[in-house]
């Protein structure tokens, strides 16, 4: 697949942090997962993380969302030091919208009351619900799908549902574990048209993780490499790519992106 990115955010390299996690340390029954991370996440940038299975990918996203504390370090968003501020603070304070890697969807209610649920939570004037309704039906060609239950769905249908249900609230710092899995060429096409535009248009922050990694590197400003509980690379796609560490932990010596 062609590279997506054709452009970077300008103002990347200027020191504007949106979320920042410093000295962070996390471990689960004396095994440590996360090893003294450090690392910034930019204003408007698209940030994508990639690791082998059991890294700690899925764990950062619980610590920036509040799923889960760490045992040492602090979680900084927008300036504000969030590490002990409960879940429901940090997504109504920062804007933050996720994607979970598996489930956020109510199985029982049907594609549009799943849409419906969210958007009531979030939005106040019934018009507005409506729109913005109307809008992620036609963007993610729902309409066909509108009146059966979540749990018939097939696998890509339900994560292309939870993603439109992160849509809803506009959030600032979209957050997307493992967004790709399950999805189609083109409907992973649609979804990096998606976050692309959103960055320019809406101006929001994305952290992405994937094993997609083609998929992933075409539609980011920089990827970060995790291994053994730390960062090997961080960089442009082209730089991770070309980093020995990261080729011999875990691109391997053929991958590229082209
Ligand atoms: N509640 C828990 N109790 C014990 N260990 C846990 C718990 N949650 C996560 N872990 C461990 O933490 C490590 C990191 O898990 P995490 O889900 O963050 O990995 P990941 O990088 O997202 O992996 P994948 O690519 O498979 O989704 C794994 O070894 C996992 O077994
Ligand atoms: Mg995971």
């Amino acid at each position: 697949m062609a590279l997506i990115k054709k452009f970077r955010i300008k103002n990347l390299k200027g020191d504007d942090p949106i979320i920042e996690l410093k000295n962070i340390s996390v471990f689960y029954n004396k095994r440590e997962i996360i090893n003294n991370l450090n690392f910034k996440i930019y204003r408007q940038e698209i940030l994508g993380m990639l690791g082998p299975n059991g890294v700690g990918k899925s764990t950062i996203f619980n610590l920036i969302s509040g799923l889960k504390d760490p045992n040492y370090g602090e979680i900084i968003i927008n300036g504000v030091n969030c590490t002990k501020l409960p879940i429901y603070e940090r997504f109504t304070k920062f804007k933050l919208g996720l994607v979970p890697q598996y489930g956020g969807i109510i199985h029982d209610l049907t594609l549009i009351d799943n849409l419906k649920l969210v958007s009531e939570i979030h939005i106040n004037k019934k018009e507005a619900r409506k729109q913005k309704i109307e809008k992620l039906v036609g963007q993610f060609e729902f309409e066909p799908l509108l009146n059966i239950k979540s749990k018939h769905l097939s696998g890509g249908q339900k994560k292309k549902l939870v993603i439109a249900m992160a849509l809803i609230n506009d959030p600032k710092i979209l957050l997307l574990d493992e967004p790709f899995a399950a999805l189609d060429i083109l409907t992973i096409k649609m979804l990096q048209e998606v976050i692309l535009n959103l960055q320019s248009t809406e101006e929001i922050t994305v952290v992405v993780c994937d094993h997609q990694a083609r998929d992933l590197l075409n539609c980011v400003d920089r990827a970060m490499i995790l291994s053994n509980g730390k960062i090997i690379a961080l960089g442009s796609p082209n730089e991770v790519i070309s980093n020995k560490i990261a080729k011999s932990h875990y691109f391997g010596e053929e991958f590229n992106i082209n």
